[in-house]
């Protein structure tokens, strides 16, 4: 008997508590001690066999950490199999998130039980598998096709009060999963129930799965995983329980050799990782309980919504009370949306914009205030004006933060009497919805504000990433460079909707020009202006159809027209017909012969501008480790998740041959394509990116 395992016998009841913190995760150890705890129950003359998990959670699933390692005995689907063949009643009682193989082993259980607040749900989509141990054939049988495929395909967490519905559940009862579970295993043998194996139950009659497969592979935009479980559901329906077994482990086999699950479990480590700093480790945060925001347009309107919704108090400050009366309707509108999804009630939304937030136009209101984040516009002058007031104002030891994209963070601290108290918090738009925050610090940011910048982040639900100054930090630094490759292309001869398709098909949510007209052209061109003011490398490219375009008016989805042409709705995405004109006299005042792209090849540019431009981004420290790099790119810029993010994609590619490709690209344009002095280094060392994030 294994400790992982607790085995106890009280009365007829064999108890099989699992003890693996922190998330009871069905490594070798759990699997092997629940072998031995049913076949010892039965030595015993055990009625019946309780399965529960010690601390936070019931299994939250397979031990993620041993995949794409050797399986090692006994297998998680010969468990659940030896759990449901005992011919004691075996009873799982469920709290936290019994999640995978958590839920997988429960329905081998012949009866299940749930606390009011657990959690269960076949997530391995999300982590690029499918349920491999028997999820696919035992769930439809139990609750039929229809269900099991949303609750399969969508990789969700279900309720227990949904899940008694679904028929998941058999009872749901308030108290400790222990003493529930007991209560429960001892009415049924009171009740001599039977033993119940739904393996023995008929199997749903088959639908059409093939047009099920292609119509789950549609919606996820090239994510395989689900439309393979769907072939393991139609295992159920078409074969015998034993080969719908053996079925359903093949298909799980071959989704765990893909790429895509490597890198949707890159990124679930990744995320977990990105707020463990060496650095931050013992240090406290600051008090946290009023923030003060500074403009209530759509940025500070977002920011007080997600600081609302985490429970702080908020005060915003506006020019006018016309302008205070304009953001709160903006942060009760953004509120309505929480409302409207369930996610607060009538009540709590009466309490956020009556209690919790109080609008302000005078400084002096944000004396108490614990932090304060500024969202005006984006201008030095204007933000180091802000921040003298707030030096002057705020309370000692008040963390002063810049929500600013790119500007520099020093500058705005050196205006003030405390640059150890100011910080970046750069949220994206919107606000209350994007989960990225960077948190940005500057030379002189004490490790406590750093720690409060996390912090709020926490409280946010934001996925938080630690950036250094520089233009644009990690995010907006690394997008500027790959837009740029993109613009080079339709000087070359692409034109932006064949960009946009080829990006979309890789995975990308929107490509780059679509993205552009729902963002704003007129941002793009206000960045060119600033930069040409400050003065280009001549040997950088220029092109002038971009700032035509907003010349005439036309600036994305806003004005109707951008790139496409939106007269006919935001989803019809008509190309403009005024865009390649002006794109080809551009290219004829270059002197440009236009030639044809593949989308292979456009990917492969686009790619490789944003991997070494993530390269120079961790080599100088400005992102501490590439997984910092992949998280920002997901969370903030709609790229693939099941990609892994740039850095994975790139090990996954091969540096060696990126960097030749880089270096054959940099014969035409060696200044755009030099290559950067961390993917070299890794290159002749033999090292990965991924080597620099166990360092
Ligand atoms: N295998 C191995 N480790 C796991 C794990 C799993 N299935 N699930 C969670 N962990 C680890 C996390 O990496 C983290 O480790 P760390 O403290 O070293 O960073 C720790 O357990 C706690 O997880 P965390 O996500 O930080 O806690 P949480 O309370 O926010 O969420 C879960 C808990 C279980 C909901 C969440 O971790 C989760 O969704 N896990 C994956 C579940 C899953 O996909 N199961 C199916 C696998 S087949």
């Amino acid at each position: 008997m294994t400790e992982a395992i607790v085995y106890e016998k009280i009365g007829d009841i064999a108890v099989l508590a699992a003890n693996n913190p922190p998330v009871n995760a069905l490594g070798q150890a759990v699997r092997q001690g629940l072998v031995e705890g049913i076949e010892r129950a039965e030595k015993e003359g055990a009625k019946a066999v309780l399965i529960y998990g010690e601390g936070r959670t019931f299994f939250a699933g397979a031990d993620i950490r041993e995949f794409g390692k050797a399986p090692t005995e006994p297998f998680l689907p010969d468990v659940c199999t030896r759990i449901e063949a005992s011919p004691l009643i075996v009873v799982s009682a469920l709290h936290g998130t019994a999640l995978g193989g958590g839920l997988e082993i429960a329905l081998g259980s012949h009866y299940r039980i749930a606390v009011p607040k657990a959690r269960m749900g076949l997530p391995e989509v999300l982590i690029g598998v499918m349920p491999g141990a028997g999820g696919t054939q035992r769930l439809p049988r139990l609750i039929g096709i229809d269900k099991s495929l949303d609750v399969i395909t969508s990789g969700r967490q279900i309720g227990a009060k949904e899940a008694l519905e679904l028929g998941i559940l058999d009872k749901v009862a308030e108290g400790e999963p222990r003493e529930i579970g007991l209560a429960y295993a001892q009415e049924l043998i009171d009740a001599a129930a039977p033993r119940r194996a739904i393996s023995e139950m008929p199997a749903p009659e088959p639908v059409d799965f093939d047009a099920l497969y292609d119509a789950v592979l549609k919606k996820g935009r090239g994510l395989l995983a689900p439309a393979v479980a769907v072939r393991g559901i139609q295992a159920c329906c078409e074969l015998p329980f034993a080969e719908g077994m053996k079925r359903e482990r093949e298909l799980f086999m071959e989704l765990m050799a893909t790429d895509q699950r490597q890198g949707l479990i890159h990124a679930f480590f990744a995320e977990r990782a990105v707020g463990k700093l060496p650095e931050l480790k013992d240090v406290e945060p600051r008090q946290l309980a009023a923030i003060g925001v500074i403009g209530g347009g759509t940025m500070g309107a977002g920011i007080a919504t997600s600081a609302l919704l985490s429970g702080l108090t908020v005060t915003l400050i506006e020019m006018s009370p016309e302008a205070a009366e304009a953001a709160k309707g903006r942060i009760s509108g953004n509120l309505q949306g929480a409302l409207k999804r369930g996610k607060i009630s009538p009540e709590k939304f009466a309490e956020l914009t009556e209690k919790a937030l109080t609008l302000a136009t005078d400084y002096a209101a944000l004396k108490d205030a614990d932090l304060v984040i500024e969202a005006v516009f984006e201008e030095m002058s204007v933000k180091k004006d802000v921040f003298t007031k707030l030096d002057a104002i705020c309370k000692p030891g008040a963390v002063l933060a810049s929500n600013t994209s790119y500007l520099d963070v020093n500058e705005i601290a050196a205006c003030t009497s405390r640059p150890e108290d100011v910080i970046g918090l750069h949220f994206f738009s919107p606000a209350h919805v994007m989960k990225l925050l960077e948190i940005v610090v500057a030379d002189k940011t004490a490790a406590d504000v750093v720690a409060t910048g996390f912090a709020l982040g926490g409280k946010m639900g934001k996925v938080s990433v630690r950036a250094g100054v520089c233009d644009g930090f990690i995010g907006n630094r690394i997008l500027s460079k790959y837009r740029t490759c993109a613009d080079y292309m339709i000087l070359d001869g692409a034109s932006p909707y064949q960009i946009d398709a080829a990006l979309e098909a890789f995975g990308f949510a929107m490509g780059p020009y679509a993205v552009g007209d729902l963002a704003g052209l007129d941002i793009g061109w206000a960045v060119r202006k600033r930069k040409r003011a400050e003065g280009m490398d001549p040997r950088a490219r220029d092109f002038t159809y971009a700032d035509k375009l907003c010349e005439d008016g036309h600036f994305g989805q806003k004005t109707g027209m951008g790139y496409y042409d939106y007269s006919a709705g935001a989803k019809a995405r008509v190309p403009n017909p005024e865009v390649m004109p002006l794109i080809e006299a551009d290219r004829a005042a270059q002197g440009i012969t236009p030639r044809e792209f593949t989308d292979e090849e456009i990917v492969r540019r686009y790619m490789a501008a944003m991997v070494n431009e993530a390269a120079r981004v961790v080599g100088e420290g400005i992102a501490k480790r590439p997984l910092d790099v992949d998280v920002t790119l997901l969370y903030g810029y709609g790229f693939p998740r099941y990609r892994g993010g740039p850095m994975k994609w790139a090990d996954m590619q091969g540096l060696p041959g990126l960097l030749a490709d880089i270096k054959s690209w940099a014969q035409d344009d060696p200044y755009f394509w030099e290559p950067a002095p961390l993917l070299e280094k890794l290159v002749a060392e033999g090292r990965s990116f991924d080597d620099l994030n166990k360092d």
